[in-house]
C-alpha cells in the first residue's frame, strides 16, 4: 500500500500539477492577498541575502494574519523566523500595544529579519531572539509574560514535539497553535519513514491526539510552495 512512497524517497509526484497550482495561487493572490510594499521588500531582501526561499506562500501568510485577527491576538510567539516574512504577516494582525516574539537559530537570518521587520514598521512590536529555540523557550517561560494567543511553529521539524510542549505551557484556553509543514509531500504518512523531520511531525501528531488540552485538525495544501499542510489546534 505504501510502496509508492518508497520509490523516490519523498514520494508524491507533485511536479505533475505544480504549474497549475502556482497559476491558481497567482490568480487568487492577485485578487485577494494584499501583498504590500513591505512584504515584497522583505522577499527581495531575503533573496538578496541568499536565504533559502522556504517562507510561507503569500496566501498562507495571509491565512496566518486572518487567524491572528480572528483570534484578536495581542501576543504572538513564532518559532522559526527566517527573513521575517511570516512574522510581518502575523505582526500585521496586532494592535499597536501587541507583541510578537520570534525565535531564530541562525544569526544571519535573524539580522535580515530584523531589518525587514523594522522596514515594515513593526520594530517596536517584534522581538527577534537569536539562539536554538529549545534554549530560548525556557527563558521566555521564565520571563513571566502573559500567555500567547497564537503560537506559530515553523523551525526544525524534528523538534516539533519539544515546541508543541512549550506551546502548551505558554498558551491559555482559546489560544491557537499552528504548525507548518506537517505534510511535506506526503512522506509523513509513510509508517516506515526514518526521516527525522517526518518522525518529528508524527510524534507531534501522536502527542496532540493524546493531549486533552487541544483539539485540532490538519489541512493539506497545494500551491506555489508545492504539496504540504498546516496543523491548526485550539487550546481547550
Ligand atoms: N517562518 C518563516 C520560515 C521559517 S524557515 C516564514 O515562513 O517566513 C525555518 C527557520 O527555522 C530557519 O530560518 C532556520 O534557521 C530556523 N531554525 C532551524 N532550527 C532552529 C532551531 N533549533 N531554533 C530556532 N530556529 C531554528
Ligand atoms: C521547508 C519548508 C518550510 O516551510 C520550512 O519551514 C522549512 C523547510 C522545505 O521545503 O525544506
Ligand atoms: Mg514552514
Amino acid at each position: 500500500m505504501y510502496t509508492w512512497f518508497l520509490s523516490n524517497g519523498r514520494g508524491f509526484p507533485t511536479t505533475m500539477n505544480q504549474e497549475k497550482w502556482t497559476l491558481v495561487d497567482e490568480y487568487f493572490n492577485g485578487h485577494l492577498v494584499q501583498h504590500d510594499a513591505s512584504h515584497l521588500a522583505a522577499l527581495d531582501a531575503c533573496h538578496e541575502a541568499g536565504l533559502p526561499a522556504i517562507q510561507v506562500a503569500p496566501n498562507q501568510g495571509k491565512l496566518l494574519q486572518l487567524l491572528a485577527m480572528t483570534q484578536g491576538a495581542r501576543n504572538i510567539l513564532e518559532i522559526g523566523t527566517l527573513g521575517g516574512y511570516s512574522t510581518i504577516w502575523l505582526a500585521g494582525a496586532l494592535p499597536s500595544t501587541g507583541r510578537l516574539i520570534t525565535l531564530e537559530f541562525d544569526p544571519r537570518h535573524a539580522e535580515v529579519a530584523a531589518a525587514n521587520i523594522e522596514r515594515a514598521g513593526f520594530g517596536a512590536l517584534v522581538e527577534v531572539i537569536v539562539g536554538r529555540a529549545a534554549d530560548s523557550l525556557p527563558k521566555i517561560a521564565a520571563m513571566g509574560l502573559e500567555p500567547f494567543d497564537l503560537v506559530f511553529i515553523d523551525a526544525d521539524k524534528a523538534s516539533n514535539p519539544i515546541y508543541f510542549e512549550w506551546a502548551l505551557k505558554l498558551t491559555k484556553q482559546g489560544s491557537l497553535i499552528i504548525v507548518d509543514n506537517v505534510v511535506r509531500n506526503g512522506s509523513v504518512a509513510n509508517p516506515e519513514t526514518t526521516d527525522p523531520d517526518d518522525l518529528g511531525v508524527r510524534r507531534f501528531a501522536e502527542m496532540a491526539a493524546a493531549e486533552p488540552r487541544v483539539t485540532g485538525t490538519v489541512i493539506q495544501t497545494v500551491g506555489s510552495k508545492g504539496y504540504d499542510g498546516l496543523a491548526i489546534l485550539r487550546v481547550q
